[in-house]
């Protein structure tokens, strides 16, 4: 249906008395879309920050006690001489252990914003940077990455620790989505007062459900994944005061703008 709007009304109702006589009904109706939209929104960030403090928690008392295992497993593994197979299997058991040390570092950073360091950065550098990180992935995969960047861009103050962090999810994202021999396109360009930084895969893309759960702290649809990339990367967006788009077609590919003003003010 095109242009169709889905809008909550209250209705009250009441009688309309001439000389006692009921002549009529009054019936009021009142659009409270936008108030009950935002009552479910205060309600999922209460529960959000509840869910936030038990992770801090859990992460917190996690760390120590992983760090101990990953040590003992090391030695036990240089210990291990010729046994082949215990040598794989502690192997095994510190992949997982890599695995537990990222989740935990991930549930760290979501659960523990931080004041950003905002300083002058080059977005093309970041995104090269990040690239060199994913290289392998990306040759795993045969993907081609076609650049379409500007390169007059107007100087971004924005904390590059954390931007990095967006950005290396958006790409891992699209690698992971990607078929081989596929292809990524990156672009950023300036408009208007903001630097418009495209990431475009031509991968699966997202179901409904995928896509309206998205930026759901620890939904994934993979086996390794933790499910806080894209909620950090939007942390991380709108901490800079900007914005994050999401278009995605399933089977087509998906497309993440982000759009960041560069007049921030250093902090
Ligand atoms: N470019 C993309 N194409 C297709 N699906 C995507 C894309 N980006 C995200 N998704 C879907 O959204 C889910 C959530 O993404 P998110 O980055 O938050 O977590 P993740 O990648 O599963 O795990 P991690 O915490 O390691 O990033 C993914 O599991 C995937 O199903
Ligand atoms: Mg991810």
């Amino acid at each position: 249906m095109p242009n169709c709007k889905i809008s909550r009304i209250d209705s009250y109702i009441t009688t309309f008395k001439v000389n006692n006589k009921i002549e009529g009904f009054i019936i009021v109706l009142v659009d409270v879309t936008e108030m009950e939209n935002v009552r479910e929104e205060r309600q999922r960030n209460q529960a959000l920050a509840a869910i936030g403090q038990i992770a801090a928690q859990v992460a917190h008392e996690i760390k120590n006690p992983l760090g101990g295992i990953k040590l003992n497993l090391s030695y036990l593994q240089r210990r291990s001489g010729e046994n082949e197979e215990a040598k794989e299997v502690i192997g095994e058991i510190l992949t997982g252990v890599d695995r537990l040390n990222k989740t935990v570092s991930e549930l760290s950073s979501f659960v523990r914003p931080k004041q950003l360091i905002l300083l002058p950065i080059d977005i093309n550098s970041v995104i090269e940077q990040e690239l060199t990180l994913v290289a392998d992935k990306i040759k795993q995969k045969n993907i081609e990455i076609e650049r379409n960047f500007q390169f007059d861009l107007p100087t971004l103050m924005a904390d590059h620790y954390e931007l990095s962090k967006a950005f290396i999810n958006f790409l891992i994202n699209a690698i992971d989505a990607s078929y081989d021999l596929g292809k990524i396109k990156i672009s950023t360009q300036q408009e208007d007062n903001k630097i418009v930084v495209a990431f475009i895969d031509y991968g699966k893309g997202m179901n409904r459900e995928t896509l309206s759960r998205l930026f759901e702290p620890f939904f994934t649809t993979k086996s390794t994944g933790t499910g806080l990339g894209m909620s950090i990367a939007k942390r991380v967006v709108e901490m800079h005061e900007g914005t994050l788009m999401v278009e995605s077609k399933l089977g087509e590919g998906t497309h993440i703008i982000v759009k960041l003003p560069v007049n921030q003010k250093l902090e």
